[in-house]
């Protein structure tokens, strides 16, 4: 697979420049070239460090800018990508922008985890892998994933007094965008909410469940726009939806391994949701999590054999 390997002028474009990736092939080249509009619209995102798109002339292709990959989506449905805290270094290198590399955060933009890295190597050291591979600072045993599933358990009534460990917050979120998505388009956005007032108001909006005041909440919204595939809306709605479900499924297995427990809440009004977090995305669960005043065994599921049907 070819590389990002530099960023020169372009000799068909005038204040222009060609975006280059290279195969270990001499022949496997690539390029991509922006006029002056183009990328001037790259780089004040990228200086800014914000996410965002630049469409580019053809009115096909376009860029879009993510916290960790940028992804160049051409015609004929052809990607290539680069690592965003490269491209960062090499095109405001390139038009002489000064900048400073700023430890990476997680995405959404708000949310700071416990760790910082220095992302400014070309290593494929990331803040997932530095989040996930973090060393237990507990007592508790991330164990086996056959043996979290086994003895997982929801749980509606927390220990308020008990707070989540910043880490394990950071592990919970990294887990989640570890899920698989469609297309790997990460349709989906999580948003942490710590806000006292706000975590009450959407006690309200779940059918005035009183546990979704939990020490840890966070929803689960479907964002289809980041679904940059070629199919009808309510398609690209299902995988959103898919793909914030299964986010979210990641994030209750990951907290359960760091021995919490939670509730998932389906039962919301996506109105009432989207106006309290200020959010144009739809909701599709809450997850709320924190210690468990007790711990308690598993629920009991109906027969394996009842729920498999075999087609030979
Ligand atoms: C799609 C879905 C929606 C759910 N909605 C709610 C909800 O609104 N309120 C609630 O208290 N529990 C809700 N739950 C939690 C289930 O009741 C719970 O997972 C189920 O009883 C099985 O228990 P277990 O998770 O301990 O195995 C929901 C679970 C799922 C998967």
């Amino acid at each position: 697979m070819a590389e990002f390997s530099k960023i020169e002028p372009s000799y068909i474009s005038k204040d222009g420049c060609r975006i280059v990736w290279q195969g270990v092939d001499e022949d496997d080249q690539h390029a991509v070239i922006l006029n002056k509009d183009e990328l001037e619209g790259l780089t004040e995102l990228l200086s800014k460090e914000t996410t965002g798109t630049v469409e580019l002339e053809d009115e096909i292709s376009e860029i879009m800018v993510n916290t960790d990959t940028t992804q160049f989506l051409l015609k004929e449905n052809k990607i290539l990508e680069i690592k965003t805290s490269s491209l960062r270094k090499k095109l405001l290198e390139f038009r002489n922008v000064p900048h400073e590399p700023k430890p990476v955060k997680i995405y959404p933009k708000e949310f700071f985890p416990s760790i910082e890295i220095e992302d400014d190597n070309e290593e494929k050291q990331d803040l997932l892998h530095a989040v996930l591979s973090l060393k237990n600072q507990g007592k508790v045993s991330e164990d086996q994933l056959f043996r979290v599933m086994a003895t997982r358990r929801s749980t509606r009534n927390f220990d308020m007094t008990r707070l989540v460990e910043q880490w394990k917050v950071d592990k919970i979120l990294a887990a989640a965008d570890t899920a698989p998505t469609a297309g790997n388009f990460q349709g989906f956005e999580v948003v942490y909410v710590k806000n006292n007032e706000i975590k009450k108001r959407l006690i309200e909006a779940a059918n005035n469940q009183p546990y979704v005041n939990a020490p840890v909440v966070l929803v689960f919204c479907m964002d289809p726009s980041r679904v940059k595939m070629n199919f009808p809306p309510d398609t690209l709605a299902k995988f959103s939806l898919q793909d914030a479900t299964l986010a979210a499924a990641y994030s209750q297995l990951a907290a359960s391994a760091l021995g919490l427990s939670s509730i998932w809440i389906g039962m919301i009004d996506e109105e009432k949701v989207k106006q309290i977090i200020e959010s144009d995305l739809k909701p599709s669960s809450i997850l709320c999590i924190g210690y468990p005043q007790k711990k308690r065994p598993p629920k009991s599921r109906r027969k394996l054999k009842e729920l498999i049907r075999v087609i030979e």
